[in-house]
């Protein structure tokens, strides 16, 4: 949102089921309204139905590019005349780019995990163990950002054991080095897994905003104070989950700094512009009252 829009702005935006609470077109269009960029973030509620229709529309209204949200991560993907190749990887897509009316997919996810447990984590992946809740389309963007850095071992652990299993059969041939393991959702694995794991991440929805007083983990005897625990939620910015595991000594992370990150990434390949992640993120804070 530039202060006037006129002939030229070009349009961005978002495209999602539920996107009324999204932080993303407050993050964007306070980069565009500080760099004083023609650019305009909008978001748009789409119906599965109408999901063909609405990429397409894309080239249509010469949409410059968007954000790809739940639930059409997976789905955008067979509407696309290109995919990057490690968002064909992982089979999902959160970046869409028009170039001159051809779309490709991006999945800026990655890096945006990667760079907010090495910067406001501290944590170097090489050699370590991890322990991810859920398979869903957060968790298979997580697992690639670790096996990329070369990370030991990652233990998945789902409610749907066949989905944890896929995104092994998905994932492990391109990174031989690294060994993937999954399990259903179970206290007595999770109990030995986490004890010996350096990272645990919760990737499923379960103690978001409303239902505030869900949590993954059977019990909270199973935090460790040798643990950085991450959850992708951000609202609530501290979730049960993340208190557990501050009361235990743990090192905690929300979900914010990965947001921002991964929406950087997605804002330079819209606009050749980089902003710095860290100053948005301090920005977006204040704002929101997130941190
Ligand atoms: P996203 O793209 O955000 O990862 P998703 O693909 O719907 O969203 O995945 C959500 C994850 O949270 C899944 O792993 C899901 O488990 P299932 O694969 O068994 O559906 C997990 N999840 C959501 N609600 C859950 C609950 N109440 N109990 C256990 N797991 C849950």
């Amino acid at each position: 949102m530039k202060k006037e829009i006129n002939g030229k702005t070009k349009i961005i935006g978002i495209i999602g089921k539920n996107i009324e609470n999204s932080l993303s077109p407050l993050i964007h269009n306070q980069i565009i309204l500080k760099h004083s960029l023609n650019f305009c973030y909008l978001p748009f509620q789409v119906a599965e139905t109408d999901l063909c229709k609405v990429i397409q529309g894309i080239k249509a209204l010469n949409i410059r590019g968007v954000n790809i949200t739940f639930p059409y991560k997976e789905k955008a993907i067979k509407f696309l005349d290109e995919v990057e190749e490690s968002a064909r990887r992982i089979g999902a897509v959160n970046t869409i780019v028009n170039n001159k009316g051809a779309l490709t997919g991006y999945n800026t996810d990655v890096i945006g995990f990667k760079k907010s447990l090495q910067e406001d984590g501290k944590f170097v992946i090489k050699e370590k163990k991890a322990v991810i809740l859920g398979a869903g389309g957060a968790a298979r963007a997580v697992v690639y950002a670790l096996l990329e850095e070369g990370i030991k071992e990652i233990c998945i652990f789902n409610r749907t054991l066949e989905k944890a299993k896929k995104i092994k059969q998905d994932l492990s041939s391109f990174f031989p080095k690294s060994r993937i393991i999954v399990f259903p959702l179970e206290e007595e694995d999770l109990k030995d897994k986490i004890e010996k794991a350096h990272l645990l991440v919760n990737t499923t929805s379960i103690g978001m905003a409303p239902r505030v007083d869900n949590t993954p983990l059977p019990d909270e005897k199973l935090f460790h104070p040798n643990l950085l625990v991450y959850d992708l939620i951000y609202h609530p910015a501290k979730t049960l989950f993340l208190k557990q595991a501050e009361r235990a000594g743990a090192k905690i992370i929300n979900g914010l700094p990965m947001l921002v990150y991964q929406g950087m990434e997605s804002f330079y390949l819209w606009t050749g512009f980089k902003p710095e992640g860290e100053e948005v993120l301090e920005m977006i804070e204040k704002i929101t009252q997130i941190a």
